[in-house]
């Protein structure tokens, strides 16, 4: 028995409005713009078409990999020649999408085909979703479609299942063949997420990286700790996101409750380029939500 979300509308929805903010985040990437000022706006759209960021708009540029969100205070702009990873989640009340595409800034075209390889390969992994079918052949698809480029997949990200409140949950879509003996049921959401590199491929925990998320409920002991839970539950957040100085003093506080995390740097710092949808896994195949 094929088991879809019961509300299948906020999960289309969030993943059309998710697509809208990549593509927003993607056009606004241009030289000069300031990389707080992106992600601000970029989540601004998401609440102003009715939903709530998933997790802070990441901005990883070059070879950063992933999980870089900009700070409160971050004051860089995007220069000409820079790789920008635009990683974005909306839902709608727990109903997640989360999709990323590659921008070279300033259309200096020195990774045109980093940029399209890892187009290709999305494409070739949404292309292989069947209901019951393997993992491993949506993997093996990814992986081809880089390799026939030149280029090796970063073996240590992976796409991932999702559910409820749950970005990460519990399946992993790797972007190599021959690690997932999983397979994929009718009616689960799932991010296709294939990261492209012309380095090692392979990634290494950088600096923070600005984001943070409840281990788990703090409970009501402190009432400042209690809010910021009741607004983030167990997704991640940042404190780009928390304006009252006194609930940023909590939760500075309450670090051991909190997981942090560290920016993905190329270990070999070679350019990376990612591109992910969410699909739905249909009757007949992939179902994509965040299509522009
Ligand atoms: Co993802």
């Amino acid at each position: 028995m094929a088991r879809y979300p019961p509300d299948l509308d906020h999960w289309r929805r969030a993943g059309h409005i998710a697509g809208q903010a990549r593509e927003l985040g993607l056009r606004l990437a241009q030289p000069g713009m300031g990389r707080r000022e992106l992600a601000d706006r970029i989540e601004a759209f998401i609440r102003d078409q009715g939903a709530e960021p998933a997790f802070p708009t990441n901005l990883s540029r070059n070879w950063e990999a992933a999980h870089y969100t900009p700070s409160d205070t971050d004051a860089e702009r995007l220069a000409p020649g820079d790789l920008l990873k635009v990683d974005v989640g909306a839902h709608i009340g727990g109903a997640i999408a989360d999709t990323a595409g590659t921008v070279e800034v300033g259309e200096t075209h020195r990774h045109d085909r980093l940029v399209k390889a890892v187009r290709d390969a999305v494409d070739a992994g949404i292309r292989a979703v069947q209901p019951g079918g393997a993992v491993d052949t949506v993997s093996r698809a990814i992986e081809r479609a880089i390799h026939a480029q030149g280029y090796k997949p970063v073996v240590d990200l992976t796409g991932h299942t999702i559910q409820s409140f749950l970005l990460h949950a519990g399946k992993s879509i790797p972007n190599v063949g021959g690690y997932s003996t999983a397979s994929l049921e009718e009616g689960e959401v799932v991010a296709i997420e294939p990261f492209v590199t012309n380095g090692d491929g392979h990634i290494e925990d950088g600096p923070f990286g600005n984001i943070l998320r409840f281990r788990a409920d703090p409970g009501d002991k402190d009432p400042l700790l209690a809010r910021a839970f009741g607004r983030f539950r167990t997704l991640p957040f940042t404190t780009r996101w928390v304006t009252d100085p006194e609930e940023k003093a909590a939760l500075k506080r309450a670090r051991r409750l909190l997981q942090t995390y560290p920016v993905f740097v190329e270990t070999g710092r070679g350019w990376v380029a990612q591109a992910e949808h969410t699909v739905l896994v249909g009757p007949n195949g992939a179902e994509v939500l965040t299509a522009a």
